[in-house]
């Protein structure tokens, strides 16, 4: 949203080298951070390192961090958020406090006691926003931030409005945004495993597409990167691409040699293929092995099906080769 601050990535162990690369030509600092152990023993499994996210409060290097979970995207503008307190966040319902996207003052003194209560604050999720949400106790009584009427004294916690993390639940709930959707400034895809990156989440939770036309509009040459390419996405791509051809050639094969005892190993594979390609039209049988002529003209009906149901197909791998 052309901001021209730091746009720092915090990045652990299992962060592969060609996603650091990318990151770094499209213009991020990238930080390598080591993990927090999650203290709880009872959490969902997935929560196993999210305690890392406190780390964001030591980055003592600078006054204030507007920090985004890597599920959000910027819309419209955030500048503002940079005016915004000591500690300032979303309350959702339930009177929770939502960690997903926040201002944060780093301190040396507020990371230290925050490490030092690790252990003994409870968390309502087994993750860090549960912890916050201890650490924070009173945040549900703060009061909602206002850009252009910023309070004195500064409290030590503001609520964000929902503009600045707007989530695809909320959506779903109405089927629309229930704020503004031109003042919208971050949508979180907070879902469990709709998470936009996947291609195939647009067709369930409609804010996806938000997402993929950013994506969309990415430049394609980074440099370092070649060009944004992943050679071993091509290499999948190049095979879900030939695979379809491979099975229409050993299908007509088989259909010629069928007389041939010796080439029975082929034919059961080609059986196979030919049966694969019959999962999509299952009013019509099996074709008759008996004769050449049968099998050939069930070859030229099921050519012509297969080309409708290929059609029918192919968006969805183009769908996929977009989001590579
Ligand atoms: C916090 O930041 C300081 C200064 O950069 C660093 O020396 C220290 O290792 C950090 N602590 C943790 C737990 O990452």
């Amino acid at each position: 949203m052309g901001t021209r601050r730091d746009l720092v990535v915090l990045v652990s162990d299992g962060v592969s080298d060609y996603s650091r690369k990318l990151l770094e030509a499209d213009g991020f600092i990238v930080k390598h951070i080591t993990l927090l152990a999650n203290p709880n023993q009872v959490r969902p499994t997935r929560f196993w390192g999210v305690y890392t996210k406190l780390k964001i409060f030591n980055m003592t290097t600078y006054r204030k961090v507007v920090y985004l979970d890597a599920d959000t995207v910027v819309v419209k503008s955030i500048e503002d958020l940079f005016n915004c307190g000591k500690f300032c966040a979303n309350l959702k319902h339930s009177e929770r406090m939502n960690s997903g996207v926040m201002v944060v003052e780093p301190s040396e003194t507020l990371f230290k006691d925050m490490m030092n209560k690790v252990d003994s604050l409870p968390s309502y999720t087994g993750g860090d926003q549960g912890f916050l949400n201890s650490y924070y106790a009173e945040f549900a009584n703060s009061r909602v931030y206002d850009p252009n009427k910023p309070l004195t004294p500064e409290p030590e916690t503001q609520r964000l409005s929902t503009l600045y993390n707007a989530d695809v639940g909320l959506y779903l709930l109405a089927n629309k945004w229930m704020v503004d959707e031109k003042e919208l400034r971050v949508i979180h895809y907070t879902l469990g495993p709709l998470k936009p990156w996947d291609w195939w989440t647009a067709w369930l939770v409609k804010p996806v597409a938000v997402w993929q036309d950013v994506r969309q509009n990415l430049e394609e040459s980074l440099p370092g990167t070649g060009g944004g390419k992943n050679p071993r996405d091509q290499l999948v791509v190049k095979i879900l691409f030939i695979l379809p051809f491979c099975m229409l050639l050993c299908g007509y094969y088989g259909s010629c040699f069928q007389t041939n005892k010796e080439l029975l190993s082929m034919r059961t594979l080609c059986a196979f293929a030919r049966q694969a390609r019959y999962k999509y039209k299952s009013e019509e049988e099996l074709p008759s092995y008996s004769t050449v002529g049968v099998a050939s003209s069930s070859f030229g009906i099921s050519n012509q099906k297969l080309s409708t149901g290929a059609h029918l197909k192919l968006p969805s791998y183009f769908g996929a080769i977009a989001v590579f």
